[in-house]
């Protein structure tokens, strides 16, 4: 498979009054042409700031990108000027959010907001911008479209603002979509619906997706792929066959035990004892160690490479390999 964004040993860091949240403490991930892949973990291992990190969004101050490449189609997004990474945001990389209303601005119309976004990054001229936007409207399923172009967001329920915020971000059909828990904040019918849309919008514009979220259940229904994240690491990386059928890091099985089972009676939901420690004072060696229930000596003293247990599936835990 074609590479198409390589993440390599990025580190984000926030520099509060608190002290310095060590967020991203040097992760690696690749992103094929046509896949998409799930970022998967509890909130606040660093998945937004992942996707941030990757959009060059990270707002300084408190927040710094100290070190790492992030490579798209061959080029280090991290070396080149604000205003070229401006024209790529929208153009080759695109993101839709929880929240629609963070990109949808109250005061303009549906239609002139994805319209712009078109002449924004393409050639055409605004007729044709608009006409496209129709298109777009269509593509996401808004019912009376037309009409729509002419509303405000504010007119409009959460679902159909998440529909008009994912037609933006997909009005200039970008090379990669990511999305950070795009149906988190819907209820369970309208969720499946703008998964469906995603998927089906992205396979129509031959897109990649990175696609963040706290729920396996949408990993399962969506990715190809999925990364596990653990307190500002990836700490487990393959196919959704392999995360799925054979997990290997502890925080990974514990993350699958909390997924509810359908149609199986479960007296109580197995959650992984204990919470994500800040990142300002992250327990030592392996950030997990603390809610590990297979903790080592080694396992407090050093943070365990990452390495290879079969075709494409990474692991980064001393259970299964790393000197200790
Ligand atoms: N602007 C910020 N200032 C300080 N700390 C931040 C900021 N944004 C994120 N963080 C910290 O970075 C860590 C990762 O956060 P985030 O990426 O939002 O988690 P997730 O998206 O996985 O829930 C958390 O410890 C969070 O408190
Ligand atoms: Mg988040």
């Amino acid at each position: 498979m074609e590479e198409l964004l390589k993440v390599k040993d990025l580190k984000t860091y926030f520099y509060t009054y608190e002290g310095v949240v060590k967020a991203l403490e040097g992760i690696n991930l690749d992103i094929y042409k046509g896949e998409s892949l799930g970022l998967v973990g509890e909130t606040g291992c660093g998945k937004s700031v992942t996707a941030l990190s990757i959009m060059r969004l990270i707002q300084w101050p408190p927040g710094k990108i100290i070190d790492g490449e992030i490579i798209l189609d061959g080029k280090d997004l991290l070396k080149i000027p604000e205003e070229e990474m401006r024209k790529i945001r929208g153009s080759d990389i695109s993101m839709i959010f929880q929240e629609p209303m963070s990109s949808l601005n109250p005061v303009f119309t549906i239609g002139s907001q994805i319209s712009e976004a078109i002449t924004l990054h393409q050639e055409v001229d605004k007729k044709e911008a608009e006409k496209r936007s129709l298109d777009m409207l269509d593509l996401v399923g808004m019912p009376d479209a037309e009409k729509v172009m002419k509303q405000y967001p504010h007119e409009l329920s959460g679902g159909m603002q998440q529909r008009a915020m994912i037609a933006m971000a997909l009005s200039c059909k970008p090379k990669l979509l990511i999305a950070d828990e795009p149906t988190t904040a819907l209820d369970v019918t309208v969720q499946a619906q703008i998964l469906d849309l995603i998927q089906k919008v992205n396979k129509e514009i031959d897109s990649s997706m990175l696609l963040i979220t706290h729920d396996l259940g949408v990993v399962a229904q969506v990715c190809s792929r999925v990364a596990v994240m653990y307190a500002g690491y990836i700490v487990e990386i393959g196919t959704a066959k392999q995360i799925f059928k054979n997990p290997y890091h502890p925080y990974t099985k514990g993350l699958m035990h909390a997924i509810p089972k359908i149609h199986v009676e479960t007296k109580r939901l197995e959650v992984i004892r204990g919470v994500v420690p800040n990142l300002i004072t992250p327990p030592s060696g392996c950030r997990f160690h603390p809610r590990c229930d297979h903790m080592m000596d080694v396992c407090k003293k050093k943070a365990p490479p990452t390495v290879k247990v079969e075709e494409g599936h990474y692991v980064a835990c001393f259970l299964h390999g790393g000197v200790k």
